[in-house]
């Protein structure tokens, strides 16, 4: 297995790790539309640079780490560009992705980068976590980047329990989500 940058031609695949890595994919086309929309297709489209994939031994990813590294810029270009993405009807979905970015906007001045973080069911409890969330802190701190964050649900005990290990500090905590956050 390699860490490397993310390239362009890792998209199919890390889009494929967005909706497959909690177990094979049953939502609905408009819930997908919704995923790759909000969590996915902004920060390899826009932020390359930011993103990192553990690949296997055929250089295909199996898991990612997306990086948006000042909040305020995503935030502008994600609202013009990605939530509209999301069809005006399809209500439900848009409310979701407008309450996704509230816990980064809150936490910006401390944390102005935030990330997502997936890795296939079978790579995962395999150190690739560790490594990818290594590489990105690296690379954010040699940015002078001064803190980053990130908000998971609270029904996700694998990813509490990951963020807690990697070091980070709760924020937070809703009745839905946690927020998470470290200084660089
Ligand atoms: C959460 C996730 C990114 C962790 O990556 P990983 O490569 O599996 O994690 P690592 O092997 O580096 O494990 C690091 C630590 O995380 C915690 N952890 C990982 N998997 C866990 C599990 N299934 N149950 C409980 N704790 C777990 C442990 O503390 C582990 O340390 P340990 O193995 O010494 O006990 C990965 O499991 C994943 O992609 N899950 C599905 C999608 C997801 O939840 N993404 C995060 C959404 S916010």
């Amino acid at each position: 297995m390699a860490i490397r940058p993310y390239e362009n031609k890792d998209k199919e695949a890390v889009r494929y790790v967005c909706l497959n890595c909690d177990g094979p994919c049953d939502m609905s086309e408009n819930a997908q539309h919704f995923i790759l929309s909000t969590y996915c297709d902004y920060f390899i489209e826009q932020e390359p640079q930011n993103c990192f994939v553990a690949a296997d031994e055929n250089d295909k990813a199996v898991g990612y780490i997306i990086c948006a590294e000042n909040y305020d810029s995503f935030i502008e270009v994600f609202r013009k560009e990605y939530f509209t993405r999301i069809p005006e009807e399809d209500t439900v979905h848009r409310f979701y992705a407008s309450q996704s970015t509230l816990l980064q906007e809150k936490y910006k001045d401390e944390y102005p980068a935030h990330f997502h973080i997936d890795i296939m069911p079978e790579y995962q409890r395999m150190g690739l976590g560790q490594k990818l969330i290594h590489i990105l802190l690296k690379h954010l701190k040699e940015k002078n980047v001064r803190g980053v964050m990130l908000s998971v649900s609270t029904e996700n005990e694998k990813g509490v329990n990951f963020y807690k290990k990697c070091g980070f500090t709760l924020l937070e905590h809703t009745s839905g989500s946690e927020a998470y956050g470290m200084t660089l």
